[in-house]
């Protein structure tokens, strides 16, 4: 896929540029071309020797060095790539490209160039959630340019949040996807998050703790990985991903829906954290006190239970994964809830108030198949994500 590919790699000044080495071998042993651009503030990070030495190819670092003007002008340099791969993507970078200056090599090839622009932001997770750097993010987003990362983590500074570059691999991957490749090219997978809301009457209802964090991650871990993914959610807390199909909904009947109309696909993901009942005298208007102090009697129906329906229907994917969230005993139920819903894998997880999982950025999660149950390590809900998604990958490739 990558073989004659010409990456133009802009090395940006941070810590994580020494993972940038890393990238470049891959790409190497994938068969790419990499041509190599550091910015000033790169070469405090890594030597240029060492990444001409990784690359096997000239490195280019300054806009005013009339040898290269000679040899390869900067306008050329801009147009002969099939993509530009910013890594680490700076603050700093970000802004001069959202603001269109080109005062050094590296912001002036990215202003001249036409070609694709992945970048993978990098820095300290004040500097990331700052309304500029945001500003800057929706702008650039808007302008074309492609995201990979950041994570969530500890970084070098020894706070944590979101800033992490991504690791070389998943770099690697969205140059992948973004050059028509990745293991999950031509692959439709659907995912469910969130909560659904269950009205009592047109302005009250009810719903649960579930913000959608680890379904919205897992939906864009696919993407990352090339799957053309339909994201059905819930009224979630966090903001669905980009580059997906979006449908959503409120209810669980309307989340069935969506989801039957979406299928056929090669793989479900139901994350959504769907109610189990129904109000069944829901009221046409706003109930009112009657004055009698007795609180008016709430009946529910049970509602369908989307996941057994996915994994007994017709057009069922060829792999199916639920999830359990449990607060006791959480492998046994959860592999009883397996073999009763039909799905052919389960993640578990304890949302036990004292897990702080549930609506918190980390997960601990067991995955239960037919080959049994697998205890995973505590990570970020991104990082379960990946895990899970690349999971998905094989499966789908060993079929
Ligand atoms: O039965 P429980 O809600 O614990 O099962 C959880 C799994 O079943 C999740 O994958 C959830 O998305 C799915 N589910 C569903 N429809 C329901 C209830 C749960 O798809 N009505």
């Amino acid at each position: 896929m990558l073989a004659n590919k010409r990456i133009l790699l802009i090395i940006g000044g941070g810590i994580a540029a020494y993972k940038s080495l890393s990238l470049i071998r891959l790409l190497k042993g994938a068969g790419a071309k990499v041509t190599p651009v550091l910015t000033r503030a790169c070469a405090e990070f890594v030597t240029p020797l060492s990444v001409s030495a990784l690359a096997g190819e000239k490195v280019y670092t300054e806009l005013f060095d009339l040898t290269d003007e000679a040899e390869m002008g900067h306008i050329q340099l801009s147009r002969v790539a099939d993509l530009i791969v910013v890594a680490p993507g700076t603050a700093d970078l970000m802004a001069k490209m959202a603001g269109g200056r080109a005062d050094d090599l590296a912001s002036t090839l990215l202003l001249a160039t036409d070609t694709r622009v992945l970048l993978a932001p990098a820095m300290n997770v004040r500097m990331w959630q700052h309304a500029a750097t945001q500003r800057n993010l929706a702008q650039l987003r808007g302008d074309g340019v492609l995201f990979v990362g950041p994570n969530d983590g500890e970084m070098a500074c020894g706070e944590f949040g979101p800033g992490r570059m991504a690791e070389p691999e998943e770099i690697f991957a969205a140059i992948a996807v973004a050059l028509g490749g990745g293991v999950l090219a031509g692959k439709h997978v659907l995912v469910t998050s969130g909560p659904t809301h269950e009205p009592i009457d047109p302005v009250r209802y009810i719903a649960n703790r579930s913000s959608g964090a680890q379904g919205t991650a897992i939906a864009a871990a696919l993407r990352d990985l090339g799957a053309r993914v339909t994201f059905v959610t819930g009224p979630a807390t966090v903001p669905a991903p980009d580059g997906v199909a979006v449908v959503r909904v409120e209810t669980a009947a309307e989340m069935l829906a969506a989801v039957e109309a979406a299928l056929p696909a090669d793989a479900a993901v139901m994350a959504a954290a769907v109610a189990d009942w129904r109000v069944a005298n829901a009221g046409v208007q706003k109930m009112k006190k009657d004055g009698s102090g007795r609180a008016p009697a709430l009946e529910f129906d049970e509602n369908p239970d989307i996941l057994a329906r996915v994994s007994r229907g017709q057009n069922r994917p060829g792999l199916v994964v639920g999830f359990a969230a449990e607060t006791e005993t959480v492998v046994e139920h959860a592999s009883a809830k397996r073999l009763r819903k039909g799905c052919d894998w389960i993640v578990a997880n304890d949302v036990s108030p004292a897990t702080g999982i549930m609506g918190g950025r980390e997960n601990a999660v067991t995955l239960i198949s037919d080959a049994g149950a697998e205890v995973w390590p505590r990570m970020a809900k991104d990082a379960v994500a990946r895990r899970l998604a690349e999971r998905i990958a094989a499966a789908l490739q060993a079929r």
